[in-house]
């Protein structure tokens, strides 16, 4: 079976958040199970130095204002068509904001170009030396890719290619104003309310989910969540009408990548065995966000983007409690600047309690991951979240809000959770300063009962949290499709 994924990130290459993180993990799933899945991406400059080992496999003349090249190449295990299209993506800095941190201002060009690519590809296959590749399936992913399935409908109206659509996130939608239906070639007709006008805008992602066969999105809570005006976004009565295409199928991990046994990016590594060598780990991190040498506390750890999303107002709300409590908390993360500022403030405040690093670093993610005690994810709305599911792996337990895929991948402890051996973290609802307060307290009991905290951290690591699920559920979905 051949999938064509296409999406704007793509990690180890490129990544803003764990978009990127599914998207390389995913493909790598699916193979051993017998499909081929090619991933289209735009060549940023991140991903340049992989285009001179591969092959082209098309020109186009006048890609929406410049010459543009599909290159074919293989890189950390994964098959990439990468859009060489200099105009559109050969820019310094972020893949979507320019200097000012405003979208680009031909984001609509930048991504309709790939979609259209892809839909070239979906139509017309690809013709390498050794013979043509056809996709049997198109998978689709948020908004960037989200004009796929319209693009295919226009180029073969008749029998289109499969497609999937996947929200991973419906805070991002890329709407437009109308005129970008005429500058992208789309007729009027696919310009509806059932179709791709999103009160009065031209919707890419509106477009995806009206005429997609069928829409995934990242967890079962979610899904249903998206169908409510609270987390619909303006989207929910579509995505109400399309209730019976739609399912919220769970991320994974790359368990390989994330692994504490052999991740190089700890100080030391260490299995549920040795969870003693997590001290070294720690010691690691105070070091990194000047804090000081404690255990009789637990160390919270946060790493996030900064955005009202991830409720992160909410912990500098509390940190004098968390303070109050005993406990430490080091934090890395970017975005929005109040938030940063707030963060700092804070480290400034509580010298040796609070640690923040505002930036964007891979490798301190895991040794965050490799020695802290616990990890606050406390989440308005997520569609999954995926440090939370890195947390677990680790041992170091989600003290997460009780929404989306962290109301799916967390253990409440109980007392009958803890009794059964089943505990992994901690939830809380509403997300309310208040409510996270709480939280806070109960992680500090139960990490004062030394016993307890380590047969929920041996839980935790035990908890299967890699694609043994998703992934043959994504296969089925592909083939539910052959029929319809
Ligand atoms: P989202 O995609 O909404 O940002 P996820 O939890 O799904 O949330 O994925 C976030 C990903 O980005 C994780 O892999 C996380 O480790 C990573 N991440 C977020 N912020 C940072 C940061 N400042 N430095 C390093 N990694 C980060
Ligand atoms: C989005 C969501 C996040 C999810 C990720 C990968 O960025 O915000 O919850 O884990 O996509 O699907």
């Amino acid at each position: 079976m051949n999938v064509l994924f296409v999406a704007s990130e793509c990690a180890p290459f490129v990544k803003t958040g764990g978009l990127a993180d599914v998207i390389g993990a995913v493909p790598k799933a699916l193979e051993p199970l017998g499909a081929d899945v090619r991933i289209l991406l735009p060549a940023y400059p991140a991903l340049k130095q992989h285009l001179e080992g591969g092959t082209t496999l098309r020109d186009f003349d006048d890609l929406f204002g410049g010459r543009a090249r599909l290159i074919s190449v293989e890189a950390e295990g994964l098959s990439l068509l990468l859009l060489d299209a200099p105009h559109l993506y050969d820019r310094p800095g972020s893949i979507y904001l320019n200097e000012d941190g405003q979208d680009w201002d031909d984001n609509h060009l930048r991504f309709g170009a790939l979609s259209r690519v892809a839909a070239d590809i979906a139509c017309g296959g690809l013709t390498h030396e050794a013979g043509t590749w056809r996709a049997d399936f198109v998978h689709a992913h948020d908004w960037q890719a989200g004009l796929v399935p319209l693009l295919i409908r226009m180029a073969d109206p008749n029998d289109p290619p499969r497609c999937v659509m996947t929200i991973h996130n419906i805070a991002f939608q890329g709407n437009f104003h109308w005129s970008v239906k005429d500058i992208l070639g789309v007729p009027d007709h696919f310009f509806t309310h059932e179709g791709a006008e999103y009160w009065g805008q031209f919707g890419f992602l509106k477009a995806g989910l009206a005429f997609a066969d069928k829409i995934t999105t990242v967890s079962p809570t979610y899904a249903r969540e998206l169908m409510t005006p609270d987390f619909g976004m303006g989207m929910e009565g579509l995505l109400q009408a399309r209730r019976g295409d739609l399912s919220g199928l769970l991320n994974g991990i790359d368990t390989d990548i994330w692994n504490p046994a052999t991740d190089p990016h700890l100080a030391i590594n260490y299995t549920s065995r040795s969870l003693k060598r997590r001290a070294k780990n720690r010691a690691a991190i105070e070091e990194r966000f000047h804090l000081e040498a404690r255990t009789d506390a637990p160390l919270f750890c946060v790493i996030s983007r900064l955005t009202r999303q991830k409720g992160l107002d909410l912990l500098l709300e509390v940190l004098p409690h968390l303070v109050e409590s005993g406990a430490q908390l080091a934090l890395l993360g970017s975005g929005d600047k109040d938030l940063e500022q707030g963060f700092r403030e804070a480290a400034d405040r509580y010298p040796g309690t609070v640690g923040t690093l505002i930036g964007y670093d891979e490798a301190l993610s895991h040794l965050l991951q490799g020695g802290s005690d616990a990890i606050l994810v406390p989440s308005r709305f997520e569609p999954c979240g995926l440090t939370q599911l890195y947390g677990l792996r680790y041992g170091t337990l989600p003290v997460v809000a009780r929404t989306g895929g962290l109301a799916d991948t967390v253990v409440n402890a109980t007392p009958q959770s803890i009794k059964r051996r089943k505990a992994t973290g901690i939830q809380f609802e509403p997300v309310t300063a208040d409510a996270l307060a709480r939280a806070i307290s109960r992680a500090c009991a139960l990490f004062a009962d030394g016993d307890v905290w380590r047969s929920m951290m041996l839980n935790a690591m035990r908890y299967s949290v890699g694609w043994e699920q998703t992934a043959p559920a994504y296969l089925a979905l592909y083939e539910s499709m052959t029929d319809s």
